[in-house]
């Protein structure tokens, strides 16, 4: 019987221990690595013809690739580099602009790679840094750009900065480059402060001092193997600045930037206030991280080609949200806002204006995202009474009509690809995937064991992608794979495999390749302005100049279509100029004769 694949867990009393096996030459790697003349300065768009005269991160199209979920080329059950080499047609195919990897550097995978041990080496389990300039140079071939995960809030706990700052003990210059605080209580035994962790429960860990007694206790936002960096001390910038140049160096056309408003802390560590103002809350979004910003943004500035900055930005503020994206920051930024939104024409409509109203004045493109490996996927979350998505709110077993989520997730497709600005897809949404109720023996997500096990987590939407073929792994690893894939599929993947949708027009694979080459197609598509048409509230329609509109219907009942329309796309059938309940239409007008005279714009009573 093969094995499941996957790292062992970690053990818990991992933190008293120094881990022996680091070498000088670790300790050392991340500020003497040697740079190889060859790969430096490499060009992050050789060969990609500029479709039009703005940058190409304005309206790109985006795909986000889990990698140890993806495609396992030497089948140990773990998705790697070779898999996702292999699989580049199929992204070309597909339409996308851009690649983004979810962290692929050397994790002991505490939290699906997010734990970084070494910035500037690839896991073994994934390739090696190799195989990683090879991809980028393979996908640009193929058109397609290449966007790197950079996690700066946070190492691994066996990055050897926190290895080394164990060892050295309390008071140590090794020590500042983290958070390490003595207690609170008389014996030091409660925690410095009252914050709660990202992923719940407590953000500090006691460490144990050489002597064996207990210590001091250093920060963690996520969980104890994610020691936070201190963005105060001068290594920490150096080194995440010269990472930002390892990467491009090597040709990435952009990093992501992980939990990028939560890197710099107020280092009185006072208790969060009950109603913080603006900039005021001790860990999120201090104004400080301004500054970092503005140095990242000189360095990708200073590389040929458009380099992009993409922040994970959490905040329920779009103005403060909208600060990060000043023309001397970040390029973009997620936008979650929408993402987080109910299948509600009003709601999706009023975060469609909030969102074009906060980018407008700081001329940075909106970014549209209907999910990422952290949240519930489309189709499950229009499937349940409760659309909307919270980490909070996740559990395990609700009701979920993933017929109505899958109708509805083909119509946010279309509603999200002609929207103004960029794009992002998650892997497998294009195959319509839904979330999977993964077996408790089989979770490895920190967030399920920190919640106390109430919360599913998010190894449901990291599933390994099903490719082809009637039983798992679904062409996921090749045929005498020497493990299963690291997370079991559900047998009804069968109908939902790339193969399969590939050869039914009708398919989810299939609209979205349809929809991505119209909008690469079409001029009003992308970038620009957008202009709502008069519609009853539950219809979301709008034109994107004068030759291209679109309809979404969220109501419950089929509404008539402009009559002179021609249809580009559509997300169900239309029948009798109807538009059925939960579907999105795209239509040309007929110029001729104007659709709707009584056009509106954003902002217009009604
Ligand atoms: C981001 C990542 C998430 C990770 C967390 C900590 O939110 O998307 O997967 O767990 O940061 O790095
Ligand atoms: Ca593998």
């Amino acid at each position: 019987m093969p094995t499941r694949g996957g790292r062992d867990r970690r053990t818990p009393d991992w933190i008293a221990q120094t881990r022996t096996d680091v070498t000088e030459r670790e300790l050392t790697a991340t500020t003497t690595i040697a740079r190889s003349p060859s790969v430096l300065q490499r060009p992050s768009d050789a060969g990609i013809p500029p479709r039009h005269d703005r940058p190409w991160w304005r309206d790109a199209v985006i795909y986000e690739v889990y990698v140890r979920s993806f495609a396992d080329a030497n089948g140990d059950g773990i998705g790697d580099l070779a898999g996702v080499r292999a699989r580049l047609p199929y992204l070309r195919d597909l339409g996308v602009d851009a690649i983004w990897f979810t962290p692929w550097y050397v994790s002991p995978m505490a939290d699906g790679g997010y734990d970084v041990a070494d910035y500037r080496a690839i896991d073994p389990a994934f390739g090696s840094l190799a195989e990683a300039e090879q991809l980028i140079a393979e996908a640009l071939e193929l058109g397609i750009r290449t966007i790197v995960d950079i996690v700066p809030n946070h190492v691994s706990d066996r990055h050897p900065w926190f290895v080394a700052a164990l060892a050295a003990g309390p008071g140590s210059p090794e020590r500042d480059r983290f958070w390490f605080r003595p207690g609170s209580g008389p014996d030091g035994s409660e925690p410095p402060t009252g914050w709660v962790s990202e992923f719940r429960g407590i953000p500090w860990t006691r460490t144990t001092d050489p002597d064996g007694r207990p210590g001091d206790w250093y920060l963690h936002l996520f969980t104890a193997e994610q020691p936070d960096l201190n963005w105060e001390h001068p290594d920490v910038r150096a080194e995440h600045e010269a990472i930002l140049r390892f990467w491009f160096d090597r040709g990435a056309a952009g990093v992501r930037i992980d939990s990028a408003a939560l890197l710099v802390k107020d280092p009185g560590m006072p208790e969060v206030p009950e109603d913080p103002a603006p900039g005021g809350h001790p860990i999120h979004d201090r104004d400080a991280l301004h500054d970092i910003y503005r140095e990242w943004r000189t360095i990708a500035d200073g590389y040929p080609g458009d380099r992009v900055l993409v922040g994970e930005v959490w905040l329920a503020d779009v103005d403060r949200f909208a600060r990060y994206l000043r023309p001397d920051e970040l390029h973009t930024a997620f936008n979650f806002d929408f993402m987080t939104q109910p299948w509600d024409a009003r709601r999706l409509r009023a975060s469609i204006d909030s969102t074009l109203a906060a980018h407008g004045p700081v001329d940075a493109p909106a970014t549209w995202v209907l999910s990422n490996h952290d949240v519930t996927r489309p189709v499950t979350r229009y499937g349940r009474q409760d659309s909307s998505f919270a980490f909070a709110r996740k559990r395990f077993g609700a009701p979920t009509d993933t017929t109505l989520g899958r109708r509805r997730a083909r119509a946010a497709a279309l509603l999200t690809a002609a929207l103004p600005g960029s794009l992002y897809i998650y892997q497998g949404d294009e195959l319509g995937l839904d979330e999977v109720d993964v077996p408790l023996d089989e979770i490895q997500d920190p967030m399920h064991a920190r919640s106390g096990g109430v919360d599913p987590g998010r190894d449901g939407c990291r599933v390994p992608l099903p490719w082809t073929g009637p039983s798992a792994p679904f062409g996921f690893s090749p045929r005498g794979a020497t493990a299963d894939a690291w997370l079991s599929q559900p047998a009804h993947w069968a109908e939902l495999t790339a193969s399969r949708q590939e050869s039914d027009p009708g398919s989810m694979l299939n609209l979205y390749r349809s929809a991505l080459r119209i909008r690469r197609a079409e001029p009003g598509l992308g970038d620009g302005p957008l202009e709502w048409l008069a519609s009853p509230p539950d219809i979301l329609a709008f034109a994107r100049g004068k030759d291209f509109i679109s309809i979404t219907n969220l109501s419950s009942a089929a509404t008539p279509l402009p009559p002179n329309g021609a249809i580009l796309l559509a997300s169900a059938e239309v029948s009798e100029g109807h538009l059925p309940p939960d579907a999105t239409v795209w239509l040309r007008p007929d110029r001729d004769e104007p659709t709707d005279p009584a056009r509106r714009v954003p902002g217009d009573d009604r």
